[in-house]
C-alpha cells in the first residue's frame, strides 16, 4: 500500500458490479483465491455501482446489494487493511476522468463492443448513453490507479482491450501520463457447472433455481440442492471421475475436491462401494460447512453498520488519494485552469 516504504509491488484492480447474487461458482472459481493475491500485489476492488446503473435498478435494491457484496467479499477473507475496498460512486474522481476520457474515445471503437450489442438488445427499450460510452468509465477505474493488471474473464477482455487503446492514444499526445494496463488472467479455479444440468456453468440466471447454490445462502437449503443434484443415468451408480460419461458426478467431484482438497482417487476410494444415496449429501455437508461461517460473517458485519462505515470510508480515502494524482496530472495535461 501506499504506506508502506520502497513498495515495488505491482498494482492489481478489479471492478465488481453489485448487480447479482454471488454463487458457489464464484467462490470457488474466483473469489477464494482473492485474499492470497494481497501477497504478491497491492490490490483495489470496489463496488462497480456507476456501472451498475445503465441499466434500470431498484435505488434499495441496489443500496443493499452493494452492502451486502463488500460484506460478502470480507467475509471471504478480503482484508480491508491488506487490499483497499471501496465504493465506486465514493470517489468522484472516476466520473471526472470518465468524462474526459469520454473525449478520446471514439464512436466507432464504441459501436464495436460486443457487450453494447448484447446488453441493447436485452434493453431494448433503454438503450442509453451510459450503456454506450461505459468502457471509457471502465478505462477511467483503471487508468486512475496506474494498475498494472486488471484480471477479467474472457466477457470483459474486449474492455481491457480499449482502456490499452485509450491509454495509448492519451499517452501519445501528452507524455506517460498513464500506465497501460495488462489483462490478468488468473490460474484456474475450480469449474462449477450447474448441479441440475452439469453441462452448463453454475450461473445466477439459471432457469431452474436448484441448478444454482448461493454464497449467502441457508445451509439447509444447500444441502436440499445437493440431494437433488443430477447424478448420471447409468447403472453403474458408483463415484467415478469421467466428466464425459457422467459430466454430473465430475462436477459434484471438482467440488467436493475444491472445498476438501481432496483428489479425485481419494474422493473415489473414500466413497468405494457407497452410491449416490451417500455421496450426494456428502457433497452438500462440505458445501454447507464452507459457506457457513461465510453466511454468518457477511450477516455480522452488516449489522455492524459502524464497522462497515468505516471500512467504506478508510477504503475511499486510500482510493481518492492515489485516483486524485492522476486526475490532476491529467486536467493540468489537457489544459484546465489550476485551482
Ligand atoms: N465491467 C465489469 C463487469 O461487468 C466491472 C468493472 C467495472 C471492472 N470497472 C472495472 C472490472 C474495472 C475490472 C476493472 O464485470
Amino acid at each position: 500500500m501506499a504506506e508502506t516504504v520502497m513498495d515495488t509491488k505491482k498494482v492489481m484492480l478489479s471492478g465488481i458490479q453489485p448487480s447479482g447474487e454471488l454463487t458457489l461458482g464464484s467462490y470457488l472459481g474466483a473469489i477464494k483465491h482473492w485474499p492470497a493475491r494481497a501477497q504478491e500485489f497491492d490490490c483495489y476492488y470496489f463496488m462497480a455501482d456507476l456501472h451498475t446503473i445503465t441499466v434500470r435498478q431498484n435505488p434499495a435494491e441496489l443500496r443493499r446489494r452493494t452492502l451486502t457484496q463488500l460484506a460478502a467479499y470480507m467475509a471471504c477473507g478480503l482484508d480491508p487493511k491488506q487490499n483497499v475496498l471501496f465504493i465506486q460512486s465514493h470517489v468522484p474522481a472516476h466520473a471526472q476522468l470518465a468524462w474526459v476520457l469520454n473525449c478520446y474515445t471514439m464512436y466507432g471503437e464504441l459501436s464495436r463492443m460486443t457487450q453494447f450489442k448484447d446488453k441493447s438488445l436485452k434493453n431494448a427499450d433503454n438503450i442509453n448513453a451510459g450503456l454506450f460510452t461505459y468502457p471509457a468509465l471502465m478505462a477511467a477505474d483503471i487508468l486512475l490507479y496506474q494498475a498494472d493488471y486488471v484480471p477479467v474473464g474472457e466477457d470483459q477482455k474486449q474492455h481491457v482491450e480499449i482502456c490499452r487503446d485509450i491509454a495509448t492514444r492519451f499517452n501519445s499526445i501528452y507524455g506517460d501520463v498513464f500506465k497501460v494496463p495488462e489483462p490478468y488472467i488468473p490460474p484456474v479455479g475450480a469449474r462449477v457447472m450447474s448441479l441440475t444440468t452439469p453441462t452448463s456453468k453454475m450461473s445466477k440466471s439459471d432457469h431452474d433455481q436448484n441448478g444454482c447454490v448461493y454464497l449467502l445462502e441457508k445451509p439447509e437449503d444447500i444441502l436440499r440442492k445437493f440431494k437433488k443434484a443430477v447424478t448420471d443415468s447409468d447403472m453403474e451408480h458408483c463415484v467415478r471421475y469421467a466428466p464425459k460419461e457422467k459430466p454430473g458426478v465430475a462436477n459434484l467431484m471438482q467440488i467436493y475436491s475444491a472445498v476438501t482438497g481432496k483428489s479425485f482417487d481419494e474422493i473415489e476410494r473414500e466413497f468405494e462401494g457407497k452410491g449416490y444415496g451417500v455421496f450426494k449429501p456428502a457433497v452438500g455437508e462440505v458445501v454447507a460447512d464452507c459457506l457457513r461461517p461465510i453466511r454468518e460473517e457477511t450477516q455480522r458485519l452488516l449489522e455492524d453498520k459502524a464497522y462497515l462505515e468505516t471500512v467504506y470510508r478508510e477504503g475511499a480515502e486510500r482510493a481518492s488519494y492515489i485516483a486524485n494524482k492522476t486526475l490532476r496530472k491529467v486536467y493540468k495535461k489537457v489544459g484546465f485552469v489550476q485551482m
